[in-house]
């Protein structure tokens, strides 16, 4: 919208979550809350976009890689009325409207927010706030009303008289105003007020008592409006919002099979008919195809899984590729780098990292393989190691097709292994091996008959 201006307020320390970190960059979801009333701001399409910060300034802008912000410093925090203050340069001139969010209130939606800017301009408003009901109205501020309805003022929780404290209509923290009218009820804002703060809200009574248009939209989903002040209201919200999206995943074909314990980040997607086990988290930017099993206690970060493909108990996936029925675990470690071809097989307590594995590979047992390439339809033996690292560096293993890797083998990279190779059990390779060769070291095994007993005769002897 070409006449719009959004101001998100994220500057405050957010002293209630008793944190080193500032509070709009705990995470929801796995993302930090200010990346979501940024995302519907953005999706307004405003022409400009303001994002007040102050502690932990920096932090909080680092975080955010939307482009066309323009970052307000507020360098005290005095309040939220001080906050937008801070803006005013930036939309000094600025003939569209100005909507103010917070960036504490994560679950606000875009159509909201044009239900609230239609509603301003139908009543050609100076200043439109959006309000809820709420049965546990505590920490908000109250909607005063005149007796006609009349919206006549904001009080906050800490100022409120007792019987003032029983109004369940709340100032969600979002408004639209006309930036004129805006800019200059701020300056008569005063602070006398138990928390020694500018307040936002108190322009409400600047435009009563002139006499200019006010208005207000009610939302009828509370939830979309909490806002985040402490931990506990953090862990609700996740918890709500975890329900919010298992709830979209059931509907679009995927099995939860106890949603309580499944976490969902907010960028995952899944395809149809997957069956998703008791404590599973999917984060980032995890993909799953379709008919894919996780059978529980899996943890992927950044794993895009195609179609069919089996994740056993307890494995641990992080930035990875995996292709179509593909078997994983129990107890498996997929780390950054590896992708895995169609069908391939990872077995337990197999480790990889770096590890490109062609289609219908096998590794099933107890194996490291990092800095590798396997080719097709090769199988590494239980108990393989490819030793990528000398203490300053690391280097490649490049394993070729039907490759047969005995258990026990140690692959001393850099080395290569042409296709058809054929290492015999308990081989330490330190070089090339040509495609179609076998390699084996040459100590054999020794036997000494008998000498088990006569070892035992020796010790029993000195007792
Ligand atoms: C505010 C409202 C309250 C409303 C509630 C809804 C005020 C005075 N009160 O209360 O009426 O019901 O939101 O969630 O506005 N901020 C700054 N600079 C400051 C102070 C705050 O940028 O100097 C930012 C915070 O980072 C936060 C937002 O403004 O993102 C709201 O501040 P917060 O202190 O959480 O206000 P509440 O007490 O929740
Ligand atoms: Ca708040």
């Amino acid at each position: 919208m070409s006449d719009l201006g959004i101001i998100v307020l994220a500057a405050g320390l957010g002293t209630r979550m008793k944190s080193h970190l500032p509070k709009v960059l705990h995470r929801l979801a796995g993302k930090p809350l200010i990346s979501y009333p940024l995302r519907e701001a953005i999706k307004l399409q405003p022409e400009k976009l303001a994002v007040v910060v102050g502690h932990g300034a920096i932090e909080v802008q680092e975080s955010c890689s939307e482009s066309g912000i323009t970052w307000v410093i507020q360098d005290e925090q005095l309040g939220t009325g001080h906050a937008v203050g801070c803006a005013r340069a930036v939309f000094q001139g600025f003939g569209g409207d100005l909507l103010i969010l917070s960036g504490d209130v994560p679950l606000i939606r875009s159509e909201t927010l044009e239900d609230l800017l239609r509603r301003h301009w139908e009543k050609n408003a100076a200043l439109t706030i959006l309000t809820t009901t709420l049965d546990d109205p505590v920490g908000y501020g109250r909607i005063l009303r005149s007796e006609n309805g009349e919206l006549a003022g904001i009080v906050e929780e800490r100022d409120a008289t007792a019987s003032q404290r029983q109004i369940q209509e709340v100032n969600a923290g979002i408004y639209v105003a006309a930036p004129k009218f805006l800019f200059s009820a701020l300056e008569n804002l005063t602070n006398a007020n138990q928390q020694g703060e500018y307040y936002l809200p108190d322009v409400v009574r600047v435009a009563v008592k002139n006499g200019q248009a006010v208005a207000t939209v009610l939302v009828t989903e509370p939830t979309e409006i909490l806002g985040i002040n402490t931990r506990e209201e953090l862990a609700i919200m996740e918890k709500n919002l975890q329900e919010r999206i298992n709830r979209k995943w059931m509907e679009m074909g995927v099995t939860l099979k106890d949603p309580q314990t499944v976490y969902i980040e907010e960028d995952v997607a899944i395809g149809r008919d997957t069956v998703i086990g008791p404590n599973t988290h999917l984060m980032g930017k995890t993909v799953i195809g379709e008919r894919c099993r996780l059978d529980g206690s899996a943890y992927l970060t950044n794993a895009c899984l195609g179609s069919g493909v089996h994740l056993r108990f307890c494995v641990v996936l992080t930035d990875c590729q995996i292709a179509d029925g593909v078997i994983v675990g129990p107890f498996a470690h997929l780390r950054p780098g590896t992708a895995l071809g169609r069908n391939v097989h990872i077995g337990n307590f197999v480790e990889t990292k770096e590890a490109r594995i062609g289609d219908g590979s096998k590794a099933n047992h107890l194996t490291y393989l990092g800095d590798v390439t396997v080719g097709r339809d090769t199988n590494i033996g239980a108990g393989t190691i490819t030793c990528n690292y000398d203490g300053f560096h690391k280097y490649r293993t490049v394993i070729g097709d039907r490759v047969q890797v005995g258990s026990d083998s140690t692959l001393v990279a850099p080395v290569t292994l042409g296709d058809d190779v054929y290492v015999a059990t308990a081989t330490t390779v330190r070089q090339d091996v040509a495609a179609g060769a076998l390699v084996f070291n040459e100590r054999r095994e020794q036997v000494r008959e008998g000498w088990t007993q006569e070892k035992r005769k020796k010790m029993e002897a000195k007792s």
